[in-house]
């Protein structure tokens, strides 16, 4: 793969996978970097990634998932959880967040302070805790599926499942996480699907 773009263009939601082809496990961890390398608002890592392996698990979470057989055929699944109480203004993880930076008092708090009020006017009124963690799971999501094409790894991202049952099979902390979005990686079976893009004058304007 040569760049970003080719990555873009090899990249589709892969629906058949190849149950026979294993991703090895030097790229595994290397997606999962791509993804724990990710960005996220405030630098709070609002997410974990479960990477769930075994075969009893992935029928049970199949299930959970529509019955979809990406679940089952591909390589490997990474349940992605989105962080909800412990980065509510202002816990001690929040603060250790802030405290890896090394910054002087008086900015150390000034951070804090500014988190809480932005939870207030920017979070509390449009969306819950796990929505807004939710957000930045997506850009792991996102840089681990394109990491994964520049890879020559395939893999498709899911929401088509019951949350509820999800998170009750992966006996998921109720007060501390909820499953964001899955994604499952593997090598396709057959050719890659068109891509279906609006136009850029469609999407994109300048002002
Ligand atoms: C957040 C998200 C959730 C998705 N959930 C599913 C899913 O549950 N099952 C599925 O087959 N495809 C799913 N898709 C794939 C989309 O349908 C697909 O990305 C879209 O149609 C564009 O096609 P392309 O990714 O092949 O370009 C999902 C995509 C995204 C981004």
């Amino acid at each position: 793969m040569t760049s970003f773009k080719d990555a873009l263009l090899f990249r589709h939601a892969c629906k058949v996978f190849d149950a026979d082809k294993r991703i090895d496990a030097t790229q595994l961890k290397e997606i999962l970097e791509f993804g724990r390398l990710s960005p996220s608002s405030f630098g709070m890592e609002q997410w974990r990634f479960v990477v769930v392996e075994t075969k009893a698990l992935r029928e049970q979470l199949q299930e959970a998932c529509w019955g979809q057989p990406q679940i089952t055929d591909s390589s490997h699944v990474v349940v992605i959880l989105a962080k909800k109480a412990s980065v509510e203004p202002v816990t001690d993880y929040v603060k250790t967040m802030f405290e890896r930076r090394g910054l002087p008092e008086a900015m150390f708090q000034a951070y804090l302070e500014k988190y809480a009020s932005y939870f207030e006017t920017e979070v509390k009124p449009y969306m819950s805790t796990f929505a807004w963690s939710s957000k930045q799971c997506y850009i792991a999501l996102a840089n681990m599926m394109t990491g994964a094409a520049s890879l020559g790894i395939d893999s498709c991202p899911i929401e088509g499942f019951s949350r509820e049952a999800v998170d009750e099979l992966l006996e998921v902390d109720a007060d501390e996480y909820q499953t964001a979005v899955i994604v499952t990686f593997g090598y396709r079976k057959n050719e890659g699907t068109e891509h279906f893009r609006q136009d850029a004058d469609d999407v994109i304007e300048f002002r």
